[in-house]
């Protein structure tokens, strides 16, 4: 039998003792602790040295008393492995962006155990250092936001590209969703495999379409990639930046988890979804600026709308800013710890 965690047992829609809580981007640079290890080497040199990214993967635990690991890594790592070459400035970069049916086919599939094996390393590892202490979560980026991220280039405003492939040669789009999703699907379960016991999907830009696109271009593969990992026994959270507008639809794509950005009303969002899916999120990374006074009264409007609905996990709408205080984000623990707590 394993061991019963607050963030597992609220991923499943259970209630627990208290609201658990972790932070997208939880390790990096934020912390000195981080930017210590990562002086002596670059962010990919990193992610492929099983001993430092499992050291800065605890980090976090140990600074601000998270309840759950993310394993240390990048969602554009198995992209590299499909042939891509890969560099961050510090953003991810691809010199060589798939625009049409000849990149497209030049795409492989990978042999991920073989060909990204630092990720499953740096998971046994973990689940060995970590010793029960909290579970660890493995991820991976939605088919959309990584094609975002192969087409594009690098990050981009307008999504121009990604956008024409779409329209005007649908056929292509299709092509390189269906190997990325592939990809993804033996990239995540082998995460499963190495010992992951959650699974967090990241569609950072799966909020840039009309819902009408998001329906016929993103959902399809979401699905299916959130399809393949059922049955496995372990949660799965799907976090759709932008998703307010049409939780409906995201929902289909299923999983147990819906992550939620800020520009969502949490119990909103909850009375949307209905009490068969939990839910994850919401602060405003940019709360972390402000007074532990208003730190705590946010804490306490999110968990007063969560109105003790079993299946919440605290986190933020987005990824930690790197300019905030570390102490900020140990405070946002102690506080959620302490204003969710039953005594
Ligand atoms: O949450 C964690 O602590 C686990 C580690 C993690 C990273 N990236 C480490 C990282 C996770 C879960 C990710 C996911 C990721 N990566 C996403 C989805 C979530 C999101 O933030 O939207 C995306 C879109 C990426 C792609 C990516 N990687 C970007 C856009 C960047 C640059 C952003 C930045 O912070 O400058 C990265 C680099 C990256 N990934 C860093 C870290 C710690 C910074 C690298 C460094 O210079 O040390």
């Amino acid at each position: 039998m394993s061991i019963q965690y607050d963030f597992i047992e609220a991923c499943w829609g259970r209630p627990t003792a208290r609201t658990p809580i972790w932070l997208m981007r939880q390790a990096g640079r934020y912390l000195p602790q981080y930017m210590a290890i990562r002086s002596k080497l670059s962010f990919l040199e990193l992610c492929k040295t099983p001993e430092l990214a499992a050291e800065v993967t605890i980090q976090p635990i140990d600074i601000l008393g998270v309840d759950a690991a993310i394993l240390f890594s990048d969602i554009l790592i198995p992209i590299e492995a499909m042939g891509l070459e890969l560099r961050y400035e510090p953003g991810p970069v691809f010199s060589d962006p798939v625009r049409d049916a000849r990149a497209v086919d030049a795409l492989r599939i990978p042999e991920v155990q073989d060909e990204v094996p630092f990720v499953y390393e740096t998971i046994r590892l973990l689940r060995q250092e970590l010793q029960d202490r909290v579970p660890l979560i493995g991820f991976g980026g939605a088919p959309f936001t990584l094609a975002c991220y192969m087409v594009e280039g690098r990050g981009s405003k307008d999504f121009a590209s990604i956008k024409r492939l779409m329209y005007q040669a649908p056929e292509v789009y299709t092509a390189l969703m269906d190997k990325i999703t592939e990809t993804s699907c033996r990239y995540l379960n082998a995460q499963i495999d190495a010992g992951a016991e959650a699974i967090q999907v990241f569609d950072t830009w799966g909020g840039i379409l009309s819902p009408t696109d998001y329906q016929r271009f993103v959902l399809p593969y979401s699905r299916r990639l959130i399809a393949a990992l059922e049955g496995r026994g372990v949660p799965v959270i799907h976090f759709v930046k932008g998703a307010g507008a049409m939780l409906d639809t995201v929902q289909q794509a299923g999983g147990q988890v819906m992550g939620l950005d800020w520009y969502t009303s949490l119990g909103r969002a909850r009375d949307q979804l209905g009490n068969k899916m939990a839910v994850q999120g919401n602060l405003d990374p940019a709360v972390l600026f402000a007074s532990e006074a208003i730190i705590e009264r946010e804490v306490r409007r999110i968990l007063d709308e969560n109105a003790g609905r079993p299946g919440h996990v605290f986190n933020l709408g987005h990824g930690i800013v790197p300019t905030v205080a570390p102490e900020k984000a140990a405070f946002l623990v102690e506080c959620v710890h302490r204003l969710s707590g039953k005594g």
